[in-house]
C-alpha cells in the first residue's frame, strides 16, 4: 500500500499533540501547517509515529569516524536532542554518566527501551527538556553534544540554546554539534569544523523497507530506489549530505 509522505501525512488538527511548552517552541503563533512546514511536520512525526521515525534514523547510520572522533573515558556526558539514541547507544560506555535530554516522550520512552535490552539503563538517564532551558547544572559535563538537532532557530537551539549548552559544560570540555547545518553560523560562533570522507548510504534493513521509508521520506528518489533493487541508498541519491561531519568548540580552561 503506497504510503503518505510526511509532508502529506499529518494535519493542523495534529498540533494538538503539543504539551503547551512545546507549543511556545514549535508554534509560537499559536497555529501552523506542517504540510507547509517540514520542520513542523517532523515535530508531529516524533510525537505520533514514533517507531516510523526510529526506523529512519536507525537506518541513518553515523560516520564511524564521527564516533570514533568523540573522547572514550570522560566523566560526564550531557547529549540534548536525543531522540530514539542514535548516538546515545554510542555514548552510553564513554562515560561514567550520561544523560541524555529530550523534550518527546515517545521518543523517550524508545530510547529508555533500547538502553534497557542493551543493559546500559543505569548508565543513562534520559530526562525531558530542550536546548534553550536545560535541566543541568552549570559546568556539568566533559562533553555536551548535539546530533542532528541543533539548528541556529530559536525552536531547535539558536542561540540560547548554545549558551545552555556551554554554559553546562566544564571549562576545558568540549560542546560538539554532529551533523551540522549552517556552519557559518556555528563558525562564526568559535566552532571548528571536522569531517570524514568516503561513500556512504542510507542502510535499510531490507529492499522493501527501503522502498516504504523512501516513499514517506524521499518520495523524489522512491522510484529510483525501486529501480536499483538495493536496501542500500547513497546518500547523494536521495540528496541530503550524510552524516559524516560535526563542529565543535572546547571551552577555555
Ligand atoms: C532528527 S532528531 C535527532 C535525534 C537523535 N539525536 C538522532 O541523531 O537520532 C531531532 C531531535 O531533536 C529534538 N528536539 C527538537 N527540538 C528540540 C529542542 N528545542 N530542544 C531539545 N531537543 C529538541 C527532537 O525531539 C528530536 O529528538
Amino acid at each position: 500500500m503506497a504510503q503518505r509522505e510526511l509532508r502529506n501525512r499529518y494535519t493542523a488538527a495534529d498540533l494538538a499533540v503539543f504539551t503547551s511548552d512545546e507549543a511556545s517552541r514549535f508554534i509560537p503563533d499559536g497555529d501552523g501547517d506542517p504540510q507547509n512546514d517540514t520542520v513542523l511536520a517532523w515535530e508531529l512525526l516524533y510525537r505520533l509515529e514514533p517507531g516510523l521515525y526510529d526506523r529512519l534514523a536507525s537506518a541513518e547510520r553515523l560516520h564511524p569516524g564521527v564516533v570514533g572522533w568523540l573522547p572514550r573515558h570522560v566523566d560526564q556526558i550531557a547529549e540534548v536532542g536525543a531522540g530514539t539514541g542514535r548516538l546515545t547507544m554510542e555514548l552510553a560506555g564513554r562515560g561514567r554518566r550520561v544523560v541524555a535530554v529530550e523534550p518527546a516522550q515517545p521518543l523517550r520512552a524508545i530510547l529508555r527501551r533500547k538502553l534497557a535490552a542493551a543493559e546500559h539503563g543505569d548508565r543513562v538517564e534520559v530526562i525531558h527538556g530542550f536546548f534553550d532551558r536545560l535541566p543541568l547544572p552549570d559546568d556539568f559535563a566533559d562533553l555536551v553534544v548535539a546530533c542532528s538537532a541543533f539548528t541556529p532557530s530559536p525552536a531547535h537551539g539558536g542561540e540560547d540554546g548554545l549558551a545552555e549548552m556551554e554554559r553546562v559544560c566544564r571549562p576545558g570540555g568540549c560542546v560538539a554539534i554532529i551533523w551540522p547545518n549552517h556552519l557559518d553560523w556555528l563558525a562564526a560562533r568559535g566552532y571548528r569544523y571536522v569531517s570524514f570522507p568516503g561513500p556512504m548510504s542510507v542502510e535499510f534493513g531490507s529492499l522493501p523497507e527501503a522502498v516504504e521509508l523512501a516513499g514517506i521520506f524521499y518520495p523524489g528518489a522512491a522510484g529510483e530506489i525501486r529501480r536499483r533493487g538495493s536496501r542500500l541508498v547513497p546518500f547523494e541519491l536521495i540528496g541530503i549530505n550524510p552524516p559524516r561531519d560535526l563542529a565543535f568548540k572546547v571551552l577555555a580552561a
